[in-house]
């Protein structure tokens, strides 16, 4: 992260998790994303479809669940949706209808004052509802997985809640800070760098590896090589020393509708429980990333729904929609960041 934000701010998310940016979106813009997402289907869980080469396999595996998932799939698969459906009322993956007004509008409030990198890409958006019945996520990471691909472990997290999460209320985000404990993700890019760079098909005219050219059972392959087996072991051993050894060290924010948060989540993470009966807990996330100087293009679709098609010039300030995934090819070599 030290390459994302600038110095000061740097600092700041480093030693206490996160940045508190001072923006906030206007009440307005805060109850048209409400309605637009009151609008999708109630019970609606996106999280499910991530379970097959996903970024919960590190925890699952070892688990239970994890036996379970190799012996009887479609019983895991049920076993999944239930944990889920038990955490949220609604989460909504990648809808993408809200990006551009809340984007335009934290840019207008100076978005670009926190970041050191010349370009960041907005990816994609979630929308996550709860109430009091529903248990909170406990501590956890969302690491890179390959539903995405291009993630590491210096990941933008613009976290707006659209209610107010405080001790009254509950629902407040904890944090641990990357001082404390981190999980290495770069190293999964460079791993799959390394291994489809030798793979013709998965390859473009210009040599760049193409994550739409990928096919599931290279994919599969992958995850049986050994450098990956080793990484997701440190994920797995990582994940426990937060749980068992750093539970206090995390850092509990106090938040307001509007107001916009700017962490990573890929550091460890967890929220407290919902405590309103009257009303539910409404959190909305867009995920950013930097890009990187390496062979690596962006992936199209997640899911079905077009994503990766934004990116802020944070010299300018300029904010530019795409019909396609941003090509990172147009962006000169001096302005990617070094993985
Ligand atoms: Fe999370």
């Amino acid at each position: 992260m030290f390459d994302v934000l600038k110095e000061n701010y740097f600092r700041e998310y480093y030693t206490n998790g996160f940045v508190e940016t001072g923006m906030r979106l206007s009440n307005e813009l805060v109850d048209e994303v409400k309605a637009h997402y009151a609008t999708l289907a109630k019970g609606r869980n996106d999280f499910p479809k991530f379970f097959a080469k996903n970024e919960h396999q590190a925890y699952l595996e070892g688990k239970l669940i994890g036996s379970v998932f190799s012996a009887f799939p479609k019983l895991a698969e049920k076993m999944v949706k239930k944990l889920y459906d038990r955490t949220y009322s609604k989460a909504v993956y990648c809808e993408q209808a809200c990006i551009e007004r809340v984007i335009e509008n934290l840019l207008e409030q100076d978005l670009q004052r926190f970041f050191k990198t010349p370009y960041l890409l907005v990816s994609y958006d979630i929308y996550l509802n709860n109430d009091h019945n529903h248990s909170a996520a406990g501590i956890h990471t969302d690491p890179p997985n390959f539903h995405h691909f291009y993630e590491t472990e210096n990941d933008v997290t613009l976290y707006i809640p659209l209610v107010d999460l405080n001790d009254e209320n509950g629902g407040r985000i904890m944090v641990l800070p990357e001082s404390k404990l981190k999980l290495p993700g770069n190293l999964l890019l460079k791993q799959l760098e390394e291994h489809f760079s030798k793979k013709a098909s998965c390859l473009d005219e210009d040599g760049y590896i193409d994550p739409n050219k990928i096919e599931e059972k290279e994919i599969d392959e992958f995850i049986e090589s050994e450098p990956y087996k080793e990484l997701m072991d440190h994920y797995k051993y990582t994940i426990k020393m937060a749980k068992n050894h750093y539970g206090p060290e995390f850092v509990k924010t106090e938040e307001s509708k509007g107001k916009v948060l700017l962490w990573n989540n890929k550091n460890f993470h967890a929220a407290e429980a919902w405590k309103k009966e009257e009303y539910n807990r409404e959190v909305y996330v867009i995920r950013c990333m930097p890009i990187y100087n390496t062979r690596i293009k962006l992936k199209r679709e997640l899911h079905g729904k077009l994503f990766n098609n934004y990116l802020i010039n944070m010299k300018t300030g300029e904010f530019h929609k795409y019909d396609h995934q941003v090509d990172v090819m147009d962006i000169p070599e001096e302005h990617r960041l070094a993985l």
